[in-house]
């Protein structure tokens, strides 16, 4: 009755509603679960602690679209936001694709509405397209190629130079990559609700009290903190600069999630977030709403009923599939 009531407002709640006894052993119950079922969790690093400390694969979002490519297991659950889901979904049809709470969206995502991108697609037909992975599967399908930020300059690089370049959604990003490559690009006007949020400000006072610190930001962020970090680059490659970095301080200017990962890896390393202008988390730092939405019950509850299901309608599955495909082929 409660599982019947519980899948009645899936949609609504975005998660099964039903209690988790207190007193279970939810790691236990995950591990027996995914073994059962031969599920393999996929986590982004925004993910909070727990959750990367019980995935079979921590990584960025195009570590997690390979390892979604390659994988070989039957149920797929997806800690991260929807269109990572969506993107494992793609790739894998005959799997079933799980997403602990499908209301865990991206405002990035949400910034590309379909009628509206393909209405201005249709204004520059001689444009080759190039999306983010943060869109939509119906994005992706009016897509040329797919990029991720830690391949995106290389991806805009392949393209040949005499052709122009639409780039979807994220005009940070954009911004940023037009300079790094010099192509210039038409870019959609989309945004990250939380790397657009960094106080410069605040980070200037962080500077001044830690002045041996390096600035570290993702290209999502705003120009003004870019264009006075030390080092721009995706969760990953953020995460490989405080490795090896001979520096022993760092001001982080992405979601705060990362910075579990990287104390894990350099553990000897003083980690700062970068903290937003308006602090409602009361941590100083950035947190994705979104990808916060994930916790371990909802894991359990996803494992053990295989719900919520993320599912592509087929014919869109196979255009969104040449746009992420030929990424996969460049990285
Ligand atoms: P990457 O994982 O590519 O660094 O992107 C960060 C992000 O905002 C994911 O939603
Ligand atoms: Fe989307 Fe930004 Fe959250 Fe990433 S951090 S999922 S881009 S809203």
């Amino acid at each position: 009755m409660k599982l019947k009531q519980a899948i009645k407002t899936l949609n609504e709640k975005g998660y099964l509603d039903i209690p988790v006894p207190k007193d279970i052993n939810l790691v236990a119950e995950i591990n027996q679960l995914r073994k059962e079922k031969n599920a393999v969790i996929l986590a982004h690093y925004y993910q909070v602690p727990e959750i990367q400390d019980i995935a079979d694969f921590v990584g960025d979002s195009l570590a997690l679209a390979q390892a979604a490519a390659k994988t070989k297991a039957d149920i797929i659950l997806f800690a991260g936001v929807h269109f990572m889901a969506e993107t494992a979904k793609i790739l894998n049809p005959e799997k079933k694709v799980l997403l602990p709470d499908l209301l865990a969206g991206c405002s990035l995502a949400e910034s590309a509405p379909k009628d509206q991108f393909e209405a201005f697609k249709k204004q520059h037909p001689d444009h080759v397209v190039v999306s983010y992975v943060n869109t939509s599967a119906d994005i992706k399908a009016l897509t040329d190629i797919v990029c991720t930020s830690s391949n995106a300059e290389k991806i805009i690089n392949s393209i040949p130079k005499h052709k122009k370049i639409i780039f979807a959604p994220d005009k940070n990003l954009g911004a940023y990559l037009i300079k790094k490559t010099g192509r210039d690009m038409l870019l959609w006007d989309g945004a990250c609700e939380v790397h657009e949020e960094f106080s410069l400000d605040k980070i200037l006072q962080l500077k001044a009290k830690h002045p041996e610190a390096k600035l570290i930001a993702h290209p999502e962020s705003r120009d003004y903190i870019l264009n006075i970090a030390d080092y721009i680059g995706s969760t990953s490659g953020l995460l490989k600069y405080v490795q090896e970095s001979d520096a022993k301080e760092f001001i982080i200017a992405t979601e705060s999630g990362i910075l579990h990962k990287m104390a894990q890896v350099a553990p000897n390393k003083i980690l700062i977030p970068a903290p937003p202008e308006n602090d409602e988390t009361s941590c100083a730092c950035a947190e994705c709403p979104y990808m916060k939405r994930n916790t371990l019950e909802k894991i359990y509850l996803a494992l053990k009923y295989e719900l919520p299901e993320v599912k592509v309608e087929e014919a869109l599955r196979q255009k969104a599939l040449v746009s992420i495909e030929r990424m996969l082929k460049l990285s």
